[in-house]
C-alpha cells in the first residue's frame, strides 16, 4: 500500500525525519529560511500530514488550499500560529508539544531573570569594550533574586516550574495572576498567592511572563502596566512577542520606570524593535528558551508520535482537537 505523504516545514534531526520516513513519503525543508506561505501551500498539495514549528501560519487560506490535509503537528507548546478551530471545522487534527520542554524552558526563564537582575550581559559588554579600569561601590550593582518577590503572569506548567525554582532554590516569595487558582496541592508547597493583575504589577520585584499569546493577551504589558511596576523591578518575557508592547517597554527602560528587562521573544521577531536595541538595561536572546538538544529532540519526537498516530489510526498523545 502506498504510504501517506507528509511535509516537514523546517529542517529537523535527521534520525527523527528517518523515523517518519518509515511510515510516510517525506518531503522536508532542507534549507534554513522557512518557506513563504505560498510555497508551503504549493508543497502541501497531495500531502496528508504537516510537521510544523512556531514559524508557520496555519490559517484559513492554507487550509482551504490543502484539501488532502488531515493532521498538523507542532513541535512547540505555543500554537498561536495555528487556527485550531479552523482545522477542526475542516476535519484536520492538530497537536502541540507540551510537558517535554517545561523544565528546560523554566531553567532558561530563571537564568534570563537572574542575568537581568544581576546585569550580566551589560557588564560583559562593558568588559569586552575594554572599559574596566577600576572598582566602585555601585559598579554594576543590580537587584537581589534570593528572598525577593517573584511575580508570575500565567501560572501554567512552565510558570509553576519557574515558581519551584524561585521558592525552593532561592527563598523567593511567589505571587501569581492566572485565569484560575491553582489546586491546593500545587499552590500549597510553593506558598504561592493568587493576586489581581494590578497587585502583581505593584508588588513583584521580578515579573516573569509565561502566558499563552491570544487576542486577549495582546499587549497585556503596555505603558499603563509598566507604570504600575516598581522602579527597581525587572520584567522577563519568555512567552511570546506581542504580549509586551515593545515600544512602550523601550520607553520605560529609557526612563527607568522599571530597572531592567530580559527578553527571549519579540513583536515581529526575528526583527527587534530598534529602540529596544538602544537600551543598555536589557538582556536579549533570540527565542531559545527551549533550546537544549535533549529537549528539542523530545519536542520533535512528540510531534512525530502525534503525526504517526493521526495518520495511522492511533491515539494522538497530545491532540488539541
Ligand atoms: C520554540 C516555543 O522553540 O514551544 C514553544 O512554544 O516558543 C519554543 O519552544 C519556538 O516556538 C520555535 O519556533
Amino acid at each position: 500500500m502506498k504510504k501517506p505523504s507528509i511535509l516537514i516545514a523546517r529542517r529537523i534531526f535527521p534520525d527523527i525525519a528517518a523515523r517518519l520516513a518509515e511510515h510516510f513519503d517525506v518531503e522536508m525543508n532542507e534549507g534554513e529560511p522557512p518557506w513563504p506561505q505560498d510555497e508551503l501551500i504549493r508543497r502541501l498539495q497531495g500531502k496528508a500530514g504537516l510537521f510544523i514549528t512556531g514559524s508557520e501560519k496555519i490559517d484559513a487560506k492554507l487550509l482551504d488550499a490543502s484539501a488532502n490535509l488531515k493532521a498538523v503537528c507542532a513541535m512547540t507548546v505555543g500554537y498561536n500560529n495555528v487556527d485550531v478551530a479552523g482545522c477542526t471545522a475542516r476535519g484536520v487534527r492538530v497537536s502541540n508539544a507540551p510537558d517535554v520542554l517545561t523544565e528546560t524552558t523554566a531553567d532558561f526563564g530563571f537564568a534570563l531573570m537572574m542575568a537581568t537582575a544581576r546585569r550580566i550581559t551589560e557588564s560583559e559588554h562593558f568588559l569586552r569594550r575594554g572599559e574596566w579600569k577600576q572598582w566602585s561601590f555601585d559598579f554594576f550593582a543590580g537587584s537581589d533574586v534570593h528572598g525577593a518577590t517573584l511575580g508570575i503572569l500565567g501560572m501554567g506548567r512552565i510558570g509553576q516550574a519557574i515558581a519551584r525554582r524561585g521558592h525552593f532554590g532561592f527563598g523567593m516569595k511567589v505571587i501569581y495572576h492566572n485565569r484560575s487558582r491553582l489546586a491546593p496541592e500545587a499552590e500549597g508547597p510553593l506558598q504561592a498567592r493568587l493576586v489581581s493583575k494590578e497587585e502583581l504589577l505593584r508588588e513583584a520585584d521580578h515579573l516573569v511572563l509565561v502566558l499563552p499569546y491570544t487576542p486577549e493577551s495582546h499587549h497585556a504589558i503596555g505603558e499603563r502596566e509598566l507604570a504600575l511596576m516598581k522602579p527597581t523591578a525587572t520584567l522577563t518575557n519568555i512567552a511570546r512577542g506581542g504580549i509586551v508592547d515593545d515600544a512602550a517597554l523601550a520607553r520605560a527602560l529609557a526612563a527607568r520606570t522599571i530597572s531592567a528587562a530580559g527578553l527571549d521573544v519579540f513583536e515581529g521577531e526575528p526583527s527587534v524593535h530598534p529602540e529596544l536595541l538602544k537600551q543598555t538595561n536589557i538582556v536579549l536572546t533570540p527565542h531559545i528558551a527551549s533550546a537544549s538538544i535533549p529537549t528539542r529532540r523530545a519536542m520533535a519526537n512528540l510531534a512525530a508520535d502525534n503525526l504517526i498516530a493521526a495518520l495511522t489510526g492511533g491515539t494522538m498523545p497530545t491532540a488539541l482537537n
